[in-house]
């Protein structure tokens, strides 16, 4: 049977038991603080060097910043957050039009993370859909709201060009070419993933998502403007990163962590729900192509005989990501060398 669509109108007074997480796998929020330090990098500054410089920052001590003056219009991004929320208010039934758990799909509604998977599920709907190039993609899309195709795919090229922007600053910040990400990682795929967190009765007992990494390169985070759930990682703490006006949140991906050498980490991160609202956010994610060959350069390398991980093309790695389960441990561990 398939898992059940939350965002199906029904409100729940329990959390029922196959959301239920174990007693010591539970976030317990109480003892989560805000992450007032996060870093917030201004993208708008006219110094290249000194933008350069706070990304080495924090993608070293951090695996994740926020951009903001980023170039992406304040109206598209509304428009996005909004075409979102009315796509999960329609009724259950139009929805389930686009229900797959089958994650070689490249528009499909599904629900937690990956259902057929997991033992325990998560406190999510979500919409993912392939997004470049566009005009394979889109056509694929909802056409319900009638609007969605063209706001979602004006957000996309744009998200794009921010993220393309920033493997050039990354690739710099590693001190390897400006060119050096957009070139081996060949014609970038493009993802997306429109979240939705319903309100749900008893948040202490379960995640909206669990903690993970994300799979692929550099993930551009955009969060619902007034109801937090996002909570990163740092020194073996979860702190809460509430969303910061106009802003998007930069995740490095696991392929980062691999081209790297492990000069810079994937961030590790996770999602909880609360009791009251709904919560949505917009990811999107820059991935390798699938022939693409994922190793670091000698110049990260170093003396070494070899790197911390395998050769391995990308393909390969996201075949073995979707067959298992975000509570599974780390799948780049899998492609360490020996
Ligand atoms: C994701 C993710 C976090 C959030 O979609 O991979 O980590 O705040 N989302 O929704
Ligand atoms: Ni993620």
């Amino acid at each position: 049977m398939e898992t059940q669509l939350l965002s199906a109108g029904f409100r729940f007074s329990t959390l029922p038991p196959s959301y239920v997480r174990p007693e010591p796998d539970r976030p317990k929020l109480l003892e989560v603080a805000d992450y007032h330090n996060a870093p917030i990098i201004d993208l708008g500054c006219a110094d290249r060097t000194f933008i350069v410089q706070q990304i080495a920052q924090a993608c070293q001590n951090y695996g994740f910043f926020q951009v903001i003056n980023h170039g992406v219009l304040k109206e598209v991004v509304e428009k996005m957050l909004e075409v979102a929320n009315e796509f999960f208010h329609l009724p259950v039934e139009e929805k389930m039009k686009l229900y797959s758990n089958d994650p070689s799909k490249t528009t499909r509604l599904s629900t937690s993370s990956n259902p057929p998977k997991e033992k325990i599920h998560n406190w999510r709907d979500y919409l993912r859909l392939h997004v470049h190039p566009l005009d394979k993609y889109a056509k694929e899309w909802p056409t319900n709201p009638t609007s969605f195709r063209e706001i979602v795919g004006n957000y996309c090229v744009e998200i794009r060009q921010l993220g393309l922007r920033l493997q050039e600053l990354i690739s710099e910040s590693l001190g390897l070419d400006k060119e050096y990400m957009n070139k081996t990682l060949g014609e970038q795929g493009q993802h997306m993933a429109i979240n939705y967190y319903p309100p749900c009765p008893e948040p202490e007992l379960t995640y909206g998502l669990p903690a993970h990494t994300d799979p692929n390169t550099l993930t551009i985070l955009l969060q619902d403007t007034k109801v937090a759930g996002l909570q990163l990682l740092k020194d073996g703490k979860w702190l809460a990163v509430k969303p910061f006006p106009n802003a998007f949140v930069v995740n490095l991906g696991d392929q980062l962590q691999a081209l790297s050498n492990s000069k810079y980490k994937s961030s590790w991160h996770r999602a909880v729900v609360n009791t009251h609202h709904a919560r949505i956010s917009v990811a999107s994610f820059l991935c390798p192509s699938n022939t693409a060959v994922i190793k670091a350069p000698k110049e990260l390398i170093g003396d070494e005989s070899q790197g911390i991980y395998r050769d391995y093309k990308y393909a390969e790695y996201y075949d073995k990501f979707w067959s298992r389960n975000l509570d599974q441990g780390h799948c780049l561990e899998l492609f360490k060398n020996i």
